[in-house]
């Protein structure tokens, strides 16, 4: 049997679905790295993985809207070599009609949802090319199909995860890297307190837990599954979504030519 000790990198483990993330990383026997902002949260999950269990917890105080935090965690990439995982889970909502977020929650928003994100996949891609292994998850939102009037950047930073991960997954065919993009549904955890609004009003059965949407979500990795929507009963309707969605591009892609409805009068 092997030695050799994978680590996995997991932003916003300090509640919710990132918690849930290090608990079952952990019992599946990696070492873990967690980042968050609050350090009491960290250091409490890290005391209490480590011992009930073999992983080694190294907890990174970062706010990844901050550039020189951003960066900090950026770096774990090229320090350890033992880092095979990273789940860019760390996300916020900003909710609320856009005339009434101020200008600042939506740039946190997309400095954390979209930036931090996106430098870390990068980071995170690099390092796996170069090990020839590697998982990356990262976490959207069935609302990036969704528009919606009270979640507009939050929809589009989603949309952006969902359309990005998708790409670099073209990029990465070969060998053993794999990218798993996540969409959930509803998910009881701090999410809509921590953007100072009510949950909506469906009722509680329609809210997963945060454990039971890791546990889905690392089951559909296991089937290899590339895009998980923890809540879709029907996998026929998203095979037509997707054919309807490319036959659509393909229809938009390259005519050259305005539709004839736009015809000018002459
Ligand atoms: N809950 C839902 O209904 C739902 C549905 C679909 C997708 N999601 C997505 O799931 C992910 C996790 O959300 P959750 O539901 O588990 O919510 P949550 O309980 O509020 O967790 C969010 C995590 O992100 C961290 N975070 C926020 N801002 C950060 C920053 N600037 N720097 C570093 N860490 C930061 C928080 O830690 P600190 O506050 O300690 O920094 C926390 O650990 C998000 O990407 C969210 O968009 C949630």
């Amino acid at each position: 049997m092997s030695d050799i000790r994978h680590a996995a990198v997991i932003t916003g483990a300090s509640s919710g679905i990132g918690l849930a993330y290090a608990q079952q990383l952990s019992q599946r026997g990696y070492d873990l790295i967690l980042v968050a902002r609050r350090k009491d949260r960290l250091e409490q999950l890290a005391f209490t993985l480590e011992e009930h269990s073999r992983s080694a917890v190294t907890t990174i105080v970062a706010d990844l809207a901050n550039e020189a935090d951003l960066r900090r965690v950026q770096g774990v990439f090229s320090e350890r070599k033992d880092i095979s995982v990273l789940v860019n889970n760390a996300g916020v909502g900003a909710l609320g009609p856009t005339s009434k977020v101020d200008v600042y929650s939506l740039e946190n928003l997309v400095k954390v949802n979209v930036l931090a994100l996106t430098t870390l996949s990068k980071a995170a891609l690099s390092a796996f090319k170069a090990r020839g292994h590697g998982l990356l998850v990262n976490i959207a939102s069935v609302i990036a199909f969704g528009p919606s009037a009270t979640a507009a950047a939050y929809g589009g930073s989603k949309a952006y995860v969902l359309n990005f991960s998708r790409s670099v997954e073209q990029e990465y065919t070969e060998g053993g890297i794999t990218v798993q993009t996540i969409l959930p549904g509803p998910v009881k955890s701090e999410f809509f307190s921590a953007s100072g609004v009510a949950p909506p009003g469906f009722p509680e059965e329609h809210f997963m837990s945060a454990d039971t949407l890791v546990e889905t979500a690392l089951r559909a990795f296991d089937m290899k599954e590339r895009v998980t929507f923890p809540t879709l009963a029907d996998t026929a309707s998203w095979a037509e979504f997707e054919g309807a969605r490319k036959k659509f591009y393909k229809s938009v892609l390259m005519t050259g030519k305005p539709a004839a409805r736009y015809a000018l009068a002459k």
